[in-house]
């Protein structure tokens, strides 16, 4: 795991890249599910104000425009109007979440009555701890006890809410869409989050690189997604499929689709779960907390086509010291 010693045994990641619409809010979602069906609590934290976002994807955001309504933007400036518990909504079993509020595109301007307030009592060389902001409030509020899987979706944008969420989780998860652009939007993730880590004096990990919406019929998405597999360690990809689409309109993860809302599995879409699958229990052990093997049933689980090639799944049983990424290597 990363250098995150505040942050006990729960492990935290920010799905994050700064190109839009690279399925950042369906993977954070999915993953959520995916975790959560094996009993790990999860908390999801929706830092993106704007419209398709977690929380309405999930169908708790409600709120996200009621100017009286308490948000995490006011706990962030200690100026909650009620329990930070009281923001929590539960979307699905063992998948809570945070829902984003608007006032969270005026972040700055909070923090920044915050450090003049705090710091009328400070000597000249104070400096506003900013970033560590989220973490305090995670910590204050027992999230790393509550929680065993803290995952942050912060907006597209390089801002301040993405480097609290960088600071709180030390590790980023990376979807791209395996396309030029696509491949190469993955080293400014990169560059910007070791120049953060740099800057804060803290290590930062890359948790997971996942090739999304591939289109297998396209030559040039096959040879992106084949060479962010061999770069990155990616251990698995997800085709472009309406399931992903189907979910957003009931407003569930793919898990809750196939389980509750849909009586047959289509042929292109039995892999979705157990990709899913697959990829939380390799985040598991990059954190150093491989899964028992029995966490799943070997036929539940992806272990690879004739496109993608075998993929193996570190398990607590396996030798897991040679398939766990250098957290402390930092991004690059
Ligand atoms: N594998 C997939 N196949 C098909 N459609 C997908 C897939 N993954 C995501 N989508 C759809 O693509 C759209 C964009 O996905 P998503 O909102 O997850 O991207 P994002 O990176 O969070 O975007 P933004 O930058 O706006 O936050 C959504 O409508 C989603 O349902
Ligand atoms: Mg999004």
């Amino acid at each position: 795991m990363s250098d995150c010693a505040e942050c006990s045994d729960m492990q935290a990641y920010t799905v994050y890249n700064q190109s839009g619409g690279q399925g950042k809010t369906t993977v954070a979602r999915d993953l959520a599910a995916a975790h959560a069906e094996i009993d790990q609590r999860v908390l999801l934290i929706d830092m993106d104000a704007q419209n398709g976002s977690l929380s309405n994807y999930l169908g708790v955001d409600d709120n996200k425009r009621n100017p009286e309504a308490d948000d995490l933007t006011f706990h962030l400036v200690e100026q909650g109007q009620g329990e930070f518990s009281d923001l929590i909504r539960t979307a699905e079993p063992n998948v809570d979440v945070l829902p984003s509020h608007k006032r969270l595109n005026r972040v700055d301007e909070f923090l920044d009555s915050h450090e003049n307030y705090i710091g009328q009592t400070k000597p000249d060389d104070w400096e506003y701890p900013r970033y560590e902001r989220l973490l305090n409030v995670l910590r204050e509020n027992d999230v790393p006890s509550e929680y065993d899987v803290v995952i942050i979706d912060p907006n597209a944008k390089a801002d301040t809410v993405y480097y609290m969420a960088l600071y709180a989780t030390r590790n980023v998860v990376i979807p791209a869409v395996p396309t030029r652009s696509g491949y190469e939007s993955i080293d400014g993730v990169a560059d910007s989050a070791q120049g953060f880590a740099e800057n804060q004096d803290i290590n930062i990990g890359r948790t997971a690189v996942i090739p999304t919406m591939v289109d297998t019929r396209k030559g040039d998405h096959k040879d992106y997604a084949r060479k962010l597999r061999d770069e990155y360690d990616a251990p698995v990809y997800f085709k472009s499929l309406s399931a992903f689409e189907s979910a957003e309109e009931q407003y569930v993860s793919v898990f809750q689709l196939f389980n509750e809302h849909r009586s047959r599995v289509r042929k292109s879409e039995k892999n979705i779960l157990p990709k899913y699958r697959t990829l939380a229990a390799t985040i598991c052990a990059t954190f150093g907390n491989p899964l028992p093997k029995e966490a799943w049933d070997g036929k539940e689980l992806f272990t690879g086509d004739d496109f993608w090639g075998d993929v193996d799944i570190p398990f607590a049983d396996a030798d897991v010291a040679d398939d766990t990424i250098d957290q402390t290597a930092g991004v690059n």
